[in-house]
């Protein structure tokens, strides 16, 4: 029997992204139809989602008032093609409608009413569950992160009717949605719900912890983040309820598309290449070097594509640049984030010409160009849930050089002895992100990297790996119909 699954977020590709969210949350639907389960995904009405709507979008529903503001819900399709599937809309202007990111302005201020736009968001999508749209029905509600959270203690509370199964997946624990408890009045919930088992949190409201409490199961995006966020410096305050609830509590690693990630059919590529024929990677290297005015040199390009934040150890990187060349390693560095980090690694390109190239923004096509011809991917996260860059470096032959944290521990294979003499060594972890650590770790690549038949034995073993959504499609069903299907 087929299971119908309402998949709630605010952001998902092709439409709307601004981090590895997007990715897994545009790619779930795919991934869990080969598994008997229907998804429709529903997302905030953001101009840009609105817009692929087409001229005349058809309104399945209408609030005269969500929260106060006038909205309709709107279907259309997530994808293209026999891919397509249901996506569903929450058009609100007062809300939505803006210039600007989904979560902030252009200059990356948050919306000072986003408690407002992301409730309003939860208090849909309960209603949806629940049926409100004729002829729609669901089985379960997976909601994912803060800004979906509310949705699961909006149908908690809700004052009548029997409760679908939820699920609730943690993709970042740092965001999670606080708010000053003056507001509770405003969201429509009744009194009980203010409390320590309920969306309270030190005296204020918590959207995460309000989905955390309330959902029941809480996945998150890899199995050692699962056990890190027990701890206070990973659980960042929601590690008592994580343990708590530690046995409904699991990780499901995520995947990749290999449809989009694929180098042997990569159209963005100059030279599209396989694990047999790693040799046509040359061409992709030399238009890299050209495209980051690198000069060219006998040790590996290493590449970055971040976000520019401290979650991303990205300041330890800064400081371990002119390790990075001073032992023949060059850098091509993509991403955009603190205008400190931004303005540091200008400077530092600017003091290493033809060895360090920076490029500041957001730009998915040149990422796809650096993995087909940077040698080695730095991913030197303090945390990382899952972290999918690394991934994209394995399915490249771009050896991932990562801390080893969240999914960057469960993913990637230290080129330890043991696991080079057993050829499965896919890449160079190490323990704790700090200047010496990091510094070792290059200089551990760069041997490697002077060793043509190690390195290639490196690049082979990550591209035979498998992360396609395989495997974590089925766990996500099997944990389903764990909870809808009765025995
Ligand atoms: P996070 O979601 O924490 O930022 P992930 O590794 O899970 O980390 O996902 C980041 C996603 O965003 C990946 O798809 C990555 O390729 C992409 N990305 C990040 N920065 C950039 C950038 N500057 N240009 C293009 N893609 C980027
Ligand atoms: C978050 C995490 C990242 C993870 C992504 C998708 O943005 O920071 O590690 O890969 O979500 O789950």
């Amino acid at each position: 029997m087929t299971l119908n699954v309402l998949s709630v977020a605010s952001e998902a590709v092709p439409l709307v992204k601004t981090g590895g969210l997007a990715d897994v949350v545009g790619a779930l639907p795919e991934a869990l139809a080969a598994h008997d389960v229907a998804m429709t995904t529903l997302l905030p009405g953001y101009p840009a989602v609105i817009a692929t709507l087409g001229k005349k979008p058809k309104a399945v529903h209408k609030w005269e008032s969500l929260l106060g503001e006038p909205a309709r819900l709107l279907a259309g399709k997530l994808g293209q093609g026999a891919a397509a599937q249901a996506l569903l809309v929450l058009d609100a202007p007062g809300l939505y409608a803006r210039e600007g990111g989904p979560y902030g302005d252009a200059t990356g201020r948050d919306w000072a009413d986003n408690w407002k736009r992301f409730a309003a968001f939860g208090r849909a999508a309960a209603d949806v569950a629940g049926g409100v749209v004729k002829g729609l029905s669901f089985d379960l509600v997976h909601a994912h992160d803060w800004q979906a959270g509310m949705t699961l203690a909006y149908q908690r509370f809700a004052p009548a009717g029997p409760q679908l199964p939820s699920v609730i997946t943690i993709h970042n624990m740092a965001f999670q949605g606080h708010y000053g408890a003056d507001l509770f009045p405003a969201l429509g919930l009744p009194p009980q719900a203010m409390a320590i088992d309920g969306i309270e949190y030190h005296g204020g409201i918590s959207f995460l912890k309000a989905g955390l409490a309330s959902a029941s199961r809480i996945t998150t995006v890899s199995p050692t983040y699962a056990r890190e966020i027990r701890e206070p410096g990973f659980g960042m305050g929601l590690e008592g309820l994580i343990r708590a609830r530690e046995s409904d509590v699991s990780g499901i690693v995520n995947g990749i598309d290999p449809a989009v990630w694929n180098p042997a059919s990569d159209p963005a590529l100059k030279a599209p290449y396989t694990a047999k024929a790693l040799g046509k990677r040359a061409a992709n290297a030399r238009a890299l070097e050209a495209e980051f005015g690198l000069e060219r040199g006998d040790g590996p390009v290493f590449i970055v594509i971040s976000r520019l934040t401290w979650q991303k150890g990205m300041d330890v990187l800064l400081e371990a640049a002119d390790h990075l060349v001073g032992i023949g390693g060059r850098l091509a560095l993509l991403g955009s984030g603190d205008a400190a980090l931004e303005s540091g690694f200008h400077a530092a390109a600017a003091r290493h010409p033809g060895r360090i190239g920076v490029r500041i923004g957001y730009d998915e096509a040149l990422s796809h160009r650096m993995l087909g011809g940077g040698d080695a991917i730095l991913v030197p996260s303090r945390f990382e849930p899952c972290g999918l860059t690394q991934l994209y470096g394995l399915a490249y032959g771009c050896v991932p050089v990562v801390s080893r944290t969240g999914g960057l521990a469960d993913t990637v294979i230290d080129a330890n002895l043991a696991a080079r003499q057993a050829g499965v060594a896919t890449g160079v972890q190490f323990d704790g992100v700090r200047y010496q650590t990091l510094a070792d770790a290059i200089t551990r690549t760069v041997h490697l990297f002077r060793d043509p038949a190690a390195w290639r034995s490196l690049q082979r073993a990550g591209m035979s790996a498998d992360f396609s959504w395989t495997g974590s499609g089925g766990a996500y069903a099997d944990l389903y119909k764990s909870l809808t299907v009765t025995p």
